[in-house]
């Protein structure tokens, strides 16, 4: 999608779809006031007429308003204006774009005044990339007669007052756009099905990363390379799988030469059957989304490299599949981990935090400023926050402070849960150093705890997924998340 960010009059735009926001019923204001002029009180007309709703993301479709050079006119209630916040603005915008999506305009046009919260047009930009392309995508890759969108939305024109305004909206049209395309690139690798997103494809969608760009380099263990360094942990896992398993790791290098790096490591499990801790039939395909974790980290160095963010970014995936087989992991079975620590596997349904290990003790040769893991990690998640919120745990206030900050900035909501050493003693194990389930109590912080036995070395924080990741029923399908706080996170840390 293409944005232009320009000074101007909605009122002589010539565009397919003008967005009008409507505030407290009927108030019109601002470039709408202009508008309304422009129509010789036409749209104040119309509105009294018009059934839009008065809560914020009603919308309602004009034709041929006269004075204007839009061909459309689409009405956007955001209710009360003493009343909006981020979250309204944004959930308000997508449904605009979905409608907009919907409709066969390819070129849209909005104005900004009456909308930065915060009188901050670098975020409202950003929302407004990231709504549009997030609204703008659909998964039609394994359908025969891809009937991808026929009048897909190639254009957004965002009006400002100013040119300091447009200087700054600018910013965060770049930003959301690269924001935007990363989710989107998530979401792709999310709905492949199992049988095409595979270790091996996700590696290679890696590497082709990494041959587009300079500052970024690409290289993937095999599983040779895992045993030679002893990745006992992650290789008992992929034992049971007849897809080798891959290890990505990818460098980009934005920031100073010497420079410390922020490592994102991600869950990449492309397909989670529990092994012969087998999971229940009903929805087991969803298991094909327990590569998320490692898709976000895809996604969010794809934003990196499209912003040319001036700091050093390592993500890494291991990635494997967990399924029952002759040569799979068995309840008791006795593994070691690549920092010789070893693990007695109760369950073989818990399998990530095997992955996470080995990937967590690789990374500490980065000498890493800050390490954040990503990762479908428990069930148990999604009982104790729902589908709204990722959990975040960690080692060190600071890191966990930022991330919870970049959740509020960017509204992908992440909620702190407590990594308290009174659990750790979940995990004793009578005939290995740990075992590697908890119970049923805080199911999710014993996950934390498992993996913060592996993350001593560096600042670390774990972000639990499982209940954001991707949409089940009947608009089941992958979110993007947590892109957006992790590329909000790293936009701060490299003092952007
Ligand atoms: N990938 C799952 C977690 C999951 C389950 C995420 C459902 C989203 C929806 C993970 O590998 C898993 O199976 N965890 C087990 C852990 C348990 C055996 C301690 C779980 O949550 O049941
Ligand atoms: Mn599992
Ligand atoms: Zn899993």
């Amino acid at each position: 999608m293409q944005f232009q960010v320009k000074q101007g009059d909605l009122s002589t735009t010539k565009t397919a779809c003008l967005i009008l926001p409507v505030f407290d019923r009927n108030r019109l204001d601002g470039s709408a006031a202009l508008v309304d002029k422009a129509s010789k009180g036409t749209l104040k007309a119309l509105l009294k007429k018009a059934d839009l709703g008065e809560d914020a993301g009603a919308t309602q479709m004009f034709y041929d308003l006269p004075g204007s050079g839009a061909e459309r006119l689409l009405l956007l209630s955001l209710g009360k204006k003493k009343e909006l916040n981020a979250r309204k603005l944004r959930d308000a915008l997508s449904n605009a774009f979905g409608v907009i999506e919907g409709s066969k305009a390819t070129s849209a046009a909005i104005a900004i005044d009456g909308l930065t919260l915060d009188d901050d047009p670098t975020a409202l930009g950003r929302d407004i990339a990231i709504a549009a392309t997030d609204a703008a995508y659909h998964f039609d890759e394994c359908k025969s007669d891809a009937k991808s969108a026929k009048h897909p939305l190639r254009k957004l024109t965002v009006l400002t007052a100013s040119r300091a305004e447009t200087t700054a909206t600018r910013i965060g049209i770049e930003q959301g756009q690269a924001i935007g395309d990363g989710m989107n690139l998530a979401k792709d690798l999310g709905n492949l099905p199992g049988n095409i997103c595979t270790p091996s494809y996700l590696a290679n969608k890696a590497r082709a990363m990494g041959r587009k760009h300079d500052k970024l380099k690409v290289r993937v263990l095999d599983e040779t390379a895992m045993k030679k360094l002893g990745m006992g942990a992650l290789l008992s896992v992929s034992r049971g799988s007849r897809q080798p398993a891959r290890f990505i790791i990818m460098e980009y290098k934005g920031g100073k030469a010497g420079a410390k790096p922020v490592v994102l490591v991600g869950k990449g499990l492309t397909f989670d059957a529990g092994g012969i801790s087998i999971k229940p039939a009903a929805q087991m395909d969803e298991m094909k989304y327990d590569m998320c974790g490692g898709a976000s980290v895809l996604g969010a160095i794809d934003a990196c490299v499209a912003m040319d963010l001036p700091l050093n970014v390592i993500g890494v995936v291991p990635s494997s599949e967990n399924l029952p087989d002759g040569d799979a992991n068995k309840p008791g079975d006795i593994v070691t981990s690549l920092s010789g620590q070893t693990i007695e596997v109760l369950n073989t349904d818990a399998e990530g935090r095997l992955i996470l290990c080995d990937a967590l003790t690789y990374v500490e040769r980065f000498k890493p400023a800050a390490v954040v893991d990503i990762a479908t990690l428990t069930g148990a998640c999604i009982i104790a926050l729902g589908h709204e919120a990722s959990a975040v745990m960690g080692n060190d206030d600071k890191l966990t402070g930022e991330l919870l900050d970049a959740s509020k900035a960017s509204g992908d909501r992440a909620w702190q849960l407590p990594l308290w050493d009174e659990y750790q003693k979940q995990l004793d194990s009578n005939f290995a150093d740990m075992a590697n389930i908890g119970g049923r109590p805080a199911g999710s912080i014993t996950a934390g705890c498992f993996l913060s036995r592996f993350t001593k070395k560096y600042p670390w924080a774990h972000l639990d997924i499982a209940g954001t990741a991707w949409k089940s029923g009947k608009k089941k399908g992958a979110t993007g998340r947590p892109v957006p706080l992790l590329t909000s996170w790293l936009i701060r840390r490299a003092g952007k």
